[in-house]
């Protein structure tokens, strides 16, 4: 039986080791005593490599243009280049070549997957599968260490509360606790046991801090939040990331509370390397100290390498501000020393850790990069996590799952034949060629009787409709409808946030042409964040939420409908009615006049309670939401006391029985409410989370272990720890279905 649980109190602080180390290395020291000034600034001046796009791959070019900087010892690596060959030709540079033979960084964006592409980061989310989630980034690492790569600008674990903004799709969702666990399973995956390794590189918790809080989830804009905010909610899965020994943090592009990320001690200074005793790399985010200037708290270049400086910002991707500035800025005493020094050891530090300075070529190896790229394991696992990673929102009548004996079936929609779309929006390693369309997974797995008819019934975005009558003869001819719709990855990931996000074009107008045919009907959707689904819902017997699932997209999906894996994902993010209710989540507070009416008050009386007049508060799918093919039944919620003093725990358990014909996997989630605290508490927390298996008419005995830790939040004076009084634990299939039991804590 597959299963991981989750033990509260044991893994918050869990420390893999392979973090920055804290000691001073006289290795280290010995190399910083001999540094010039200028070789000082080389250490903190990072700059992308010359590829170009290949459609949506990214191809290195094998350049010298970078010879020169490396010789003089200008750079301190690369980014988004790879290749064993040049990597290892660049590093040949660096060490034989350079005053003080300081290898090099390669760094590149491997989100969600290398050549073997990874569901996007949301999806693997929905999986609530860290076990599997931490293999994924694992493959990851071994694919991309074997070509020269050996820091990875990832995870980003960004709470996100707001769907309209297009990194949605690179974060684990909108709760704390949820992304904490996923984040912390990450940067195992890619770090390993030692960052020496040359199958793991060094992970970066990014965007440091509450990028996913813009205003109106527009990207790059503001973000104003108490100080309360962002310690409960946004700042907890870059903790849990550092505490399991993230080697790196890249600071937020974005404007917080009146100060850019990039110059903002309180984040930087305050939390990260006083709190939490980070003393590893900060990078800057691409051009990010240059744009302290269009920001309006810096003048000039000088000023914003000082801000930067002074805010403990290390390295400089793109910006050229430390490489033009920081001499000048050390020579007037405006910036001491000991600054620079601080910035440059920790950069040195990490490449010691790497184990460069033993062997620089480790992570060019040309053989792995024949052999260990795309192997059967790896391809294996991406479509594990992409089946894992899929939600079934709806199935009337159970009309899922089809049979493989079906007739005819038509396959119709924008993003049934479009391969290279399940790469997603962070895949630019990924070649379009091995990514399997929706379409061609299903053609693999049906029946050779099965005849598939495809047709593509409209374009992605814009308002023609000449393509629906195809559609519609098609689906005239087949006993079963598949139609895929949503997202194209260039519609989520950076720079893409949608003011609404309902499905593009003309695609829901397609959707019910078809359904005048009375076929019976599933919907599979395709997309990096919730859309707005109330017409869907309403109308459409049966809909699969895939998200963007990958190299492995159309075997996941075929798995899926046909029945070969029966789905488990549940929504790390709640999916609302429209764009109004934006931010939605199921963790708010209960308020003083909250509306529990039944929406059928007349729209001529007004009424005093906190709801809208033209659509209900409840999401159309709350948060942990998801079905399977069977059902589960919760009962026999227990608690062994009905009340706790500071130093016990309570133990409750609740049995969890499959009553349906098929095994399953469901997620048992377990939530905590503080009814009354010297600040307002939300109305639910999640806590705790185990996915297991269960065959037909089996049951199980699940339990939350609650200590005070637990229990403990940010009191009105900030300080942490608990307050007594009444507690509710809830447990559930999702957020809004729970048996609840109380208990008091003395
Ligand atoms: C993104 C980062 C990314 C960097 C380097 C920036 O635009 O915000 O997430 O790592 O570019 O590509």
């Amino acid at each position: 039986m597959r299963k991981f649980i989750i033990a509260v109190s044991t893994l918050v602080f869990a420390c893999t080791g392979s973090g920055p180390s804290n000691e001073k290395s006289t290795k280290v020291e010995d190399l910083l005593s001999k540094m010039t000034l200028e070789e000082k600034v080389g250490q903190l001046n990072f700059l992308i490599g010359d590829g170009f796009n290949t459609g949506p791959t990214l191809m290195t070019r094998e350049s010298n243009n970078f010879d020169v900087l490396v010789k003089e010892g200008k750079i301190t690596g690369l980014f988004n280049v790879y290749g064993a060959k040049y990597t290892a030709r660049l590093q040949k540079i660096a060490v034989e070549q350079s005053r003080l033979k300081i290898p090099l960084l390669f760094g590149a964006d491997v989100i969600h997957g290398f050549k073997t592409v990874a569901p996007i980061p949301l999806a693997e989310a929905a999986s609530w599968d860290l076990a599997e989630i931490e293999r994924s980034a694992q493959v990851a690492a071994e694919e991309s260490s074997a070509v020269g790569i050996n820091w990875t600008f990832a995870p980003m674990v960004d709470v996100c509360r707001d769907p309209r903004w297009g990194r949605v799709l690179e974060g684990a969702g909108e709760d704390p606790f949820l992304a904490s666990r996923i984040a912390e399973a990450r940067v195992r995956g890619f770090q390993g046991k030692s960052l020496a390794d040359a199958r793991t590189i060094a992970a970066c918790v990014k965007h440091f801090a509450a990028y996913g809080a813009p205003l109106a989830g527009r990207d790059y804009t503001e973000v104003d939040m108490s100080e309360r905010q962002l310690r409960e909610v946004y700042l907890p899965p870059y903790e849990a990331a550092i505490k399991q020994g993230a080697a790196t943090v890249m600071n937020a592009f974005n404007d917080f509370n009146g100060i850019p990320a990039t110059a903002n001690k309180f984040l930087l200074q305050q939390v990260l390397r006083k709190e939490w005793k980070f003393n590893g790399v900060v990078v800057s985010d691409w051009q990010s100290i240059g744009e302290l200037i269009p920001h309006g708290i810096a003048a000039d270049s000088a000023q914003a390498a000082q801000l930067a400086m002074d805010a403990s910002v290390d390295v400089d991707m793109m910006a050229n501000v430390y490489a033009s500035q920081l001499i000048r800025l050390i020579q007037a005493g405006s910036i001491k020393q000991s600054q620079l020094d601080d910035a440059v050891r920790r950069v040195l530090q990490l490449k010691f850790d790497l184990g460069l300075f033993d062997d620089p070529y480790r992570y060019s190896n040309e053989e792995r990069e024949k052999k260990e790229m795309r192997t059967d394991a790896q391809v294996n696992s991406a479509l594990s996590m992409a089946k894992k990673s899929i939600v079934l929102l709806k199935n009337e009548n159970e009309l899922l799952p089809f049979s493989k004996d079906e007739s005819t079936l038509a396959v119709i929609g924008p993003l049934a034949n479009a391969p290279a779309e399940m790469n997603g929006s962070w895949s630019f390693f990924g070649e379009p060629q091995h990514a399997v369309s929706i379409l061609d997974g299903i053609r693999k797995k049906v029946s050779p009787k099965t005849s598939v008819l495809f047709a593509e019934g409209c374009n992605l975005y814009d308002d023609a409709t000449d393509k629906f009558a195809q559609a519609k003869a098609i689906a005239q001819r087949a006993s079963k409808l598949i139609v895929v719709l949503g997202e194209s990855a260039v519609m989520n990931g950076e720079g893409a946030s949608r003011s609404s996000i309902g499905l593009p074009g003309v695609q829901l107008d397609l959707l019910k042409a078809l359904a005048e045919t009375k076929k019976p009907l599933v919907v599979v959707l395709v997309s990096g964040r919730p859309l707005t689904l109330e017409w869907v819902d309403q109308h459409m017997p049966a809909i699969l939420e895939t998200w963007t699932l990958g190299s492995e997209a159309g075997n996941a999906v075929a798995e899926v409908l046909f029945g070969d894996y029966n789905p488990s994902g549940k929504l790390p993010i709640t999916f609302p009615r429209n764009e109004g209710q934006i931010p939605i989540y199921y963790s708010h507070k209960h308020g003083g006049r909250p509306y529990e009416g039944d929406y059928q008050d007349p729209l001529n009386v007004r009424i005093y309670k906190s709801k809208y007049r033209d659509v209900r508060n409840e999401p159309l799918y709350p948060f942990g939401y998801g079905l399977s093919y069977t059902k589960f039944e919760y009962s026999n919620l227990i608690i062994d006391k009905e009340k706790m003093s500071t130093d016990e725990s309570v133990e409750v358990s609740v049995t969890v029985k499959n009553v349906g014909k098929v095994a399953g996997e469901e997620v048992v989630q377990w939530y905590i409410r503080d009814w009354v605290g010297s600040v307002t508490r939300p109305v639910k927390e999640l806590k705790g989370f185990e996915k297991i298996l269960l065959q037909p008419g089996e049951s199980k005995t699940v339990k939350l272990n609650i200590t005070s830790e637990v229990l403990s939040f940010y009191r009105a004076d900030m300080s942490w720890g608990v307050e007594p009084g009444k507690f509710s634990v809830m447990v559930g299939t999702n957020s809004a279905n729970v048996l609840a039991k109380d208990f008091v804590l003395n």
